[in-house]
Formats: C-alpha cells, structure tokens, sequence
C-alpha cells in the first residue's frame, strides 16, 4: 500500500472511531469545568485579587473547577479611573492574566454602573458626563480588544427599579435613557469582537422588571443598538422561594435573537447553616444550571464567589449567608455536587424517574381557582427533583394546567361550576417523568350571573425589605362583559406600597383598593386582565397580602 493510501486509511478508521466517541465527554468526577465544555457552556466563578495573589486553596480551585471569570471588583470604574484620565489596570490585568494562564475565558464587568463609580463622574453635566463615559469604555474595553482571553462585557448593570420603570440614577438623571445605547455603541466601537451584555438581579423570572428588561431588549435591538446578550444575576435567598418560571423567562429572551447566561449566581440562607437548608440550596443550585442546560442560547452560569470564606452576603444582608458552593475552608458543599451533577448529568445518565408524588388536596376552590398539595417525590438518579407537571384528567390527552417547583399550586383561569379531577407527575433533572399520582377531583364554585369578577395575587419576587406581587389576575368569571373592575386586599402590618402598575391603587391603613387603568376595565365573560405591585416590608418579614375580593 502506497503511503499517502495508507494514511487515508488510517484518517478514515480515526474519523469512525471519533464518530462512535463523544468527542468531549467527561470522567463523572471531573471538575465543573469539563463537564459544562462537554455542553458547550462556561462556567465561572467571580474572583477577588486579594485571595488570588495570597491563598494557595483560593488559586487552585479557581483554577480547576472554572472554565470562565469575572473580576468582583477589579473592573468597576472605581478601580479603573479613579480620577479622571487616570487609568489603573492594575486589578484588572491581574485576573486577565491569571485567566490566560488557566486557559479561561473573562467576563467583564461592568461598565457603566450607578454603584462603585467614582464621585467625579457623577458631579459631571450632561455633556461631560457623556464624553466621559465613552472616554471609559473606549479605554477599558480597548485595553483588551485584541486580548483573546476577554470575550464579553456587562455594558449597562441595574438600570431598573423593581417595578420596571428606570432606575433614577446619575446617569438617568443627567442623560436620560439614551446613555444605555450610547454606552453599547461605545462598546462595539472600542471591540467589534467582544460580547455586550445588559445585566441585573431580580429578573430572573417573569415579573414587572424582567418585562421592562425584555421590552427594552427588544426595542434597542429594533433600533440596531448593538445589544448581545442579557445576564440574570441570581442573587437568590432559599427563604424567598425558587424563581420556578426561570427556563421560560430566559428562552423568551433567547427568542429575541440575544445570547443568555447567570452571571452572579449565590443562594443565601439565613444562619445557621443546617442540612435541610443546605439541601434546599442544593436544589436551587441544581434548578438553575438546569435551566440553562435546558435553553440552547444559555452560554453558562457564573457563580458570585466560589467559598464562603469570601462572600459578599454577610456584609450586605445582617444574619445571612453561607451562600456558595464551597464552605469557608474550601470544603465542598451539597450545593457543589449538585451544580457538578446537573452539569455531568442528563438524559443519557439519569434514566431512573422520580418516586409517584401523593394524592393531591385541594383548597381554596373559588369559581376559577383552586390550591392543591401533595407529598412530595424523591429522585435518586442524580439529576435531581427539579419540580412538578399538574394535568387535568380528560380521556385521550390531558392538557397541561400548571407547573410548580414545589409541591403545592395555585391553579387560576379555571372554569366556574365544573369538575376537574386532575393528577401531578413529578419532573426531574434530566427530564425524566414519574408515575401520575391519584386523582383528585374538585368542582369550581358557580360564577355570579351576570357580570362577575375574582382576583388571585402572585408573589412573583422577593428581597429582604420588600416584594412585587406580579400579576394580580382580574377573570370576569360571569355570564356577560364587565365594563370595570375594583380589586381590595389587605397588606400585613408594618407593609407599605412602594409602586404600581396597570390600575390605581389607593390605601386606607392596610386595605388597598385598586380600581381598572382606562385601558383595562373591559372584560368579556371569561377573560381576564392583571395589574401588579410593589411593597416595602420590614426586614426578614416574609408575611404577603390576602383576602383579594373583586366586585
Ligand atoms: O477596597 C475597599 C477597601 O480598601 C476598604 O478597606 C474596605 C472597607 O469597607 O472596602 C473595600 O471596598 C469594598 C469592595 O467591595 C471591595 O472589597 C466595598 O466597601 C464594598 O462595598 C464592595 O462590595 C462589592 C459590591 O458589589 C459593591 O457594590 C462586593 O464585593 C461585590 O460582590 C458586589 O458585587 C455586585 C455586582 O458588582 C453587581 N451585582 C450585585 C453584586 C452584589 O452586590
């Protein structure tokens, strides 16, 4: 056989066997970092350059377990131009080289901010303050244009309120909205190459900010602003609940045409630490990496830290914590083998169901809502529970009525006067199905005839000192159109409106009486509208409103 024959030869057989192997799959054990490449994502870790340069336990993990970083700090305008003109990278430079030396990638972050930046811009007026910051972006984003390792940059961070509107910071104040395209145009200019991301918290599930978020998304795209990417930060707190509508609310950005990913994941918990709250962080953990392996333009999840020993949690939030994956002496924590398992896992390693949930109850059961409750499944393939599938009992195909991440629901749209006899199955990681559970069987109370009204509220997001509640659903549950509607409820002692949005709320002590916008009043029998609020609570009071009534 002549050489250049044998050679192809050999080529073929090598092409046949890399066909039967998957080219990039990893030992079960390997770190977070070749399990999520065998995906096709990062994952990162945001480092601090003080344990960097001094802690040898710090540097290897950071090293080993992450395939992208973020600098906490050492990108922010107050270490890069503390003064005017005046540039230090020192911070900087450090992350990226180290970055470059373990073959990760670097997120940049963050450009313009109303936190961390120095005094001299914000006494600036508009048109200095405008040169000022393409000045910034020019210089920052241009010292690492042509430095591979530097792959993305969070161009615009917090720019909402928790309501949706603007956040009135410096820069809204004294430029108005036009300064976020003006900043992402700035971007492209300085580094056609680079990804630019808009980022911030509490938008990780569907509510009022997110849809300002998504409306602004659109709208800048619509415009030809060069905007690629949109980041959920994911400051999470196991006491407030699990954004469950997460996926959803990632992949209805992803349909805008723009990349997703996490970018400051941590799940805090007040302290102590104890198992079960380390096992709910765990599924938590498990829930959002989850989550992006489930949405295509999910480019990966980055974690606020890596060890408890460094955190900003417990400085900002009195009595939290314990919010990462590593514990302060960089002893793995549930919380790492499942962010490491729901990376290594999926549907070709976990074939093995969860247990069959128990016999929903119902309560609550108005003429279009009901609550339901069951005995929650376990799952012991490794994936994890990740929440339950709610169907109605038809014959042939029963649809879908709702999904929970935990083992409770509160149906709504329901139809007055019927029977629902309806089953849970349980959902795991990996997407595995259980059994259905045993039938339960409620019938809806009669709607008024005539025009009729109920409203159900949401919690929809919760922080420390405060909550929107997203949507409050208004249904014409009667026979004929109402041409307006007045929703009341009672807020807990001590909670006070901060903000609302599609009707017009006003209070008398802790009664709240919301009355339709203009625009919104009319309903035919069966449709429904929603208006949403937010209210200030004192800290750690996890009570929300009730007795919503609509006349
Ligand atoms: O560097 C000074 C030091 O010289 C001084 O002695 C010390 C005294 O307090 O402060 C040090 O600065 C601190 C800085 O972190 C560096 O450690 C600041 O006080 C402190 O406020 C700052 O906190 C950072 C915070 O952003 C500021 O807003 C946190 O480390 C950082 O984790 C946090 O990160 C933000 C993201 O950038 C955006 N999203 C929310 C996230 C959490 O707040």
């Amino acid at each position: 056989m002549r050489s250049s024959s044998l050679l192809r030869l050999l080529t073929l057989v090598g092409m046949f066997v890399a066909f039967l192997l998957p080219a990039t799959s990893a030992q079960a054990s390997a770190p977070l970092r070749e399990h999520a490449a065998a995906r096709g994502k990062f994952i990162g870790a945001a480092l601090a350059t003080g344990p960097l340069s001094n802690e040898t336990s710090y540097r290897n993990i950071a090293t080993t377990e992450f395939s992208q970083v973020t600098a906490e700090n050492a990108m922010k305008w107050d270490a890069t131009e503390p003064s005017q003109g005046q540039f230090n990278f020192s911070g900087a430079d450090a992350i990226v080289n180290f970055a470059t030396q373990n073959n990760q990638q670097v997120h940049g972050h963050t450009l313009v901010w109303h936190s961390q930046t120095p005094g001299w811009v914000q006494g600036l007026g508009a048109t200095a303050m405008r040169t000022a910051m393409q000045n910034h972006i020019s210089q920052v984003v241009g010292r690492y244009a042509s430095n591979a390792t530097v792959v993305s940059w969070d161009v615009v961070n917090e720019v909402f309120d928790d309501n949706g509107n603007m956040r009135t910071s410096f820069w809204y104040n004294t430029l108005g909205q036009s300064y976020i395209a003006d900043a992402f145009r700035a971007a492209r200019a300085a580094d056609s190459n680079a990804r630019l991301c808009i980022n911030d918290y509490n938008v990780e599930g569907i509510n009022a900010k997110s849809t300002a978020m998504y409306n602004l998304v659109s709208s800048l795209r619509q415009q030809g602003v060069p905007v690629d990417c949109v980041g959920f930060q994911g400051h999470l707190a196991i006491q407030y609940g699990f954004p469950g509508d997460i996926q959803q609310n990632m992949q209805r950005f992803a349909d805008l045409g723009v990349q997703v990913r996490v970018t400051e994941l941590d799940i805090r918990m007040q302290m102590p630490r104890d198992t079960a709250k380390d096992t709910t962080q765990a599924t938590y953990y498990r829930n959002v990496i989850n989550a992006c392996n489930a949405v295509t333009a999910c480019a990966g999840v980055t974690i606020w830290g890596f060890t408890d020993k460094y955190s900003w949690v417990p400085d900002t939030f009195s009595g939290q914590g314990a919010a990462l994956i590593y514990d302060e002496n960089y002893q793995q924590k549930p919380s790492y083998t499942a962010v490491h398992d729901a990376l290594a896992g999926g549907s070709s390693s976990d074939t093995t169901p969860p247990t069959t949930p128990g016999t929903p109850t119902s309560s609550s059961v108005t003429s279009n809502s009901a609550t339901l409750t069951w005995t929650a499944s376990t799952d012991s393939g490794g994936s994890g529970l990740a929440g339950y599938n709610v169907y109605r009992e038809q014959g042939a195909t029963d649809p879908q009525l709702g999904q929970s991440s935990t083992n409770s629901i509160n149906l709504t749209g329901l139809t007055p006067n019927t029977q629902y006899q309806v089953y849970v199955r349980a959902r795991d990681g990996a997407g595995n199905l259980s059994a259905n559970s045993a039938l339960a069987t409620f019938t809806t109370q009669s709607g008024p005839v005539g025009g009729g009204c109920a409203a159900v509220g949401t919690v929809q997001n919760q922080w420390n000192n405060g909550y929107v509640v997203q949507p409050v659903t208004v249904t014409n549950s009667g026979s004929s159109a109402i041409t307006g509607w007045t929703v009341t409820f009672t807020l807990p002692a001590g909670h006070t409106l901060a903000g609302s949005w599609n009707a017009t709320l006003t209070t008398s002590g802790q009664t709240v009486t919301a009355r339709n916008a203009g625009y919104n009043g009319n309903l035919a029998a069966g449709a429904s509208t929603s208006f949403g609020f937010q209210v200030t609570r004192p800290s750690g009071d996890t009570q929300t409103p009730s007795g919503y009534t609509c006349a």
